[in-house]
C-alpha cells in the first residue's frame, strides 16, 4: 500500500521528520544532524514534498549511498499530496516573461551572448551560484580582461588555405585546443544536468571534465559518454582517503582517462552574491541557525567533505592507487610548476578556478606567461602538460594561450550559460562559435596548424598591468554584475 500524503504530513518536526523525494518516502529524523547542508533546509519541508529542492543539489544515487535502507519507508501516493499553492514573486513573473521573450539562438553570436540571455532568464539563485566571484570578484574580472592585455604580431602571405587546429590533449585527440572544464551543481541551469555537456562534448569532438560536486551521478556521465569518447575526472579530496581511493578507482576502471586534483580549495571562497542570493525579501535567511553555515550558498553546503590538509606529501600516495595521469588543477606560480613537476605528475592546469577562490590572484594566463619562459630555460618546457582556465571567452584567448605555450584551455561558464538559456542546442551553438573563430583567426594570425604558434606571434607586454576596472570590452560590461550591498527588509 502507498503511504498517504496524510501520514507523511504528521512528521514535520525535528522529533519525527519525514520528507518525499520522487514519489518515496524517507524518515531523515536521525539523518539531520550529519546532513552537509545542515539539518534547517530539510527541516522547512518536513512532513512535505523536497523534490524541488533536493533535485539539482544531489545526484541521484545519494539517498540509496547515504541513508540506511531501514529508512526508506516506500513509495507515496503522490495524488493524496497537498501541492502547495506558491504565490508567485513579481520577480519570478517578469523571469517568466523574459523567457518567452528570448531572442532565438541564432541572434548569439559569440560567448558573451549567451551570459546575457542566461542572466535574464535563469533563476536568481542559480544564476548567483554559477556567476559569482570570491569577496569583490576582481580576480574573476581579471580573468576576462588579462587577455585583453595581450595583442597579436601576426604573419602574413602565409599559405592558410587549409587550417587545422586539432592537437592532442593527455594523448588524446581533440577537434580544438579547450575542454569543457569541472563545473559543479549542472541542474541548477539545466534539468538534465551534466550530460548535456557530455553530449555536446562528443558532437565537437572535445574532452569533458566531469565534477566531483555534479547534480548527475559519476556514472550516469560516464554512460552518456558514447563510443571512445574520452572524459577526465576533477576530484576534491576527502578527508577519508579510503572514500577517495574509492572514488578514483572506480573512476579508473570506468575508463576515466584523467584525474585532476583541485589544490586551490582547502576552503571554499566567499561567494557572496551566492550568499545573497540565499536571504528571503524579509531578510531572514532561511537556513540560518543550522550547525553547518549554509547561509554561505549552495557551494559551501555541499563542499564540508573537502580536506583542508592535503598536501605535496599525498601526491606519491596518488600515484600508487591510479595509473591515470594526474593533474594539479589551481597552480598559481612558477615554483608549484617546477616542484609539480619534480613530483612526477603529467600536468598543471593554472587556474583560479574562475576567480571563485583566491581574489587577487593573478590570471591563469598571466600565470602561463611567467611560467614558460623559465621552463624554456631548463628545457623543461615538454616535461608536463600545460593547461590554463579562466576567463576563456574568444578563440583569439585560447590561441594567445596556445602561444604562450599552453596544451589547452578549459572553458566554465560559457557553457553552463548556454546550457541553461538553450539547452543541448545552445552548448552546440557555443562550441560552432567557438570552431568558427577559430578558424578564421589562424589564418589572420597566419598559422595553418596549432604547432605554428609560438611566443613571437604575441605582445604580451602589458600583461603585469593590473586594473580593477570593469571589463574593458562593451560586451563584458553588459554582463558584469556590480556587487550590491544589504537590501532594506520589505514592507511590512
Ligand atoms: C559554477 C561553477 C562551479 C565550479 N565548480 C568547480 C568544481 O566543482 N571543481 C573545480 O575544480 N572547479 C570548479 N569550478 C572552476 C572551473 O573548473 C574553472 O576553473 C573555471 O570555471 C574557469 O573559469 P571560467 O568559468 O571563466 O571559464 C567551477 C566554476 C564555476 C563557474
Amino acid at each position: 500500500m502507498p503511504l498517504t500524503g496524510e501520514e507523511i504530513a504528521k512528521h514535520n518536526s525535528r522529533e519525527s521528520c519525514w520528507v518525499i523525494v520522487h514519489g518515496k518516502a524517507y524518515d531523515v529524523t536521525e539523518f539531520l544532524p550529519e546532513h552537509p547542508g545542515g539539518p534547517k533546509i530539510i527541516l522547512k519541508y518536513a512532513g512535505k514534498d523536497a523534490t524541488e529542492e533536493y533535485e539539482p543539489i544531489h545526484p541521484p544515487d545519494t539517498l540509496d549511498k547515504y541513508l540506511d535502507k531501514s529508512k526508506h519507508l516506500g513509495v507515496v501516493d503522490m495524488k493524496t499530496v497537498e501541492k502547495e499553492e506558491k504565490e508567485e514573486s513579481p520577480e519570478e513573473i517578469e523571469r517568466q516573461q523574459r523567457i518567452e521573450r528570448m531572442p532565438i539562438l541564432e541572434q548569439c553570436y559569440n560567448l558573451m551572448d549567451f551570459e546575457a540571455v542566461a542572466r535574464g532568464v535563469m533563476k536568481k539563485t542559480a544564476w548567483a551560484y554559477y556567476s559569482s566571484g570570491a569577496d569583490d570578484e576582481i580576480t574573476m574580472r581579471e580573468n576576462h580582461t588579462a587577455f585583453h592585455k595581450i595583442w597579436f604580431r601576426p604573419r602574413i602571405l602565409v599559405d592558410v588555405e587549409k587550417v587545422d587546429f586539432t592537437t592532442t590533449m593527455l594523448g588524446t585527440k581533440v577537434d580544438i585546443p579547450f575542454y569543457v572544464t569541472a563545473t559543479a551543481l549542472g541542474k541548477l541551469g539545466n534539468p538534465e544536468g551534466e550530460v548535456v555537456l557530455t553530449r555536446a562534448a562528443k558532437k565537437h569532438n572535445v574532452v569533458q571534465m566531469i565534477p566531483t560536486l555534479a547534480s548527475c551521478s559519476f556514472d550516469e556521465i560516464m554512460d552518456a559518454a558514447e563510443g571512445d569518447q574520452v572524459q577526465w575526472m576533477q576530484l576534491y579530496v576527502n578527508k577519508d582517503r579510503e572514500i577517495t581511493k574509492k572514488i578514483v578507482q572506480h573512476a579508473e576502471k570506468r575508463g576515466c582517462k584523467g584525474l585532476f586534483i583541485t589544490v586551490d580549495a582547502p576552503q571554499l571562497g566567499r561567494r557572496e552574491k551566492d550568499m545573497r542570493s540565499k536571504f528571503t525579501d524579509t531578510g531572514s535567511n532561511v537556513q540560518a541557525g543550522s550547525t553547518t553555515d549554509n547561509s554561505q550558498g549552495a557551494a559551501r553546503a555541499i563542499s564540508t567533505f573537502i580536506d583542508p590538509g592535503l598536501s605535496w606529501k599525498d601526491i606519491p600516495w596518488f600515484q600508487s592507487i591510479t595509473k591515470m595521469p594526474i593533474i594539479l588543477k589551481g597552480v598559481q606560480r612558477v615554483e608549484d610548476v617546477i616542484r609539480a613537476i619534480e613530483s612526477g605528475v603529467q600536468g598543471v592546469v593554472l587556474s583560479n578556478h574562475g576567480g571563485r577562490q583566491l581574489d587577487f590572484a593573478r590570471s591563469g594566463i598571466e600565470v602561463l606567461a611567467e611560467v614558460m619562459p623559465v621552463l624554456r630555460e631548463r628545457g623543461w618546457e615538454n616535461r608536463i602538460e600545460i593547461f590554463v582556465d579562466g576567463g576563456v571567452r574568444r578563440a583569439t584567448d585560447i590561441i594567445k594561450a596556445l602561444c604562450l605555450g599552453a596544451k589547452g584551455v578549459g572553458i566554465g561558464r560559457p557553457f553552463l550559460y548556454a546550457m541553461s538559456a538553450y539547452g543541448q542546442p545552445g552548448v552546440d551553438r557555443a562550441m560552432q562559435l567557438l570552431k568558427d573563430e577559430m578558424e578564421m583567426n589562424m589564418r589572420l594570425i597566419g598559422c595553418s596548424n596549432v604547432d605554428q604558434l609560438n611566443p613571437t606571434l604575441v605582445d604580451t607586454r602589458g600583461l603585469n598591468m593590473h586594473t580593477t576596472s570593469v571589463p574593458s570590452d562593451t560586451l563584458g560590461m553588459s554582463v558584469y554584475d556590480p556587487l550590491v550591498s544589504p537590501k532594506e527588509k520589505a514592507k511590512l
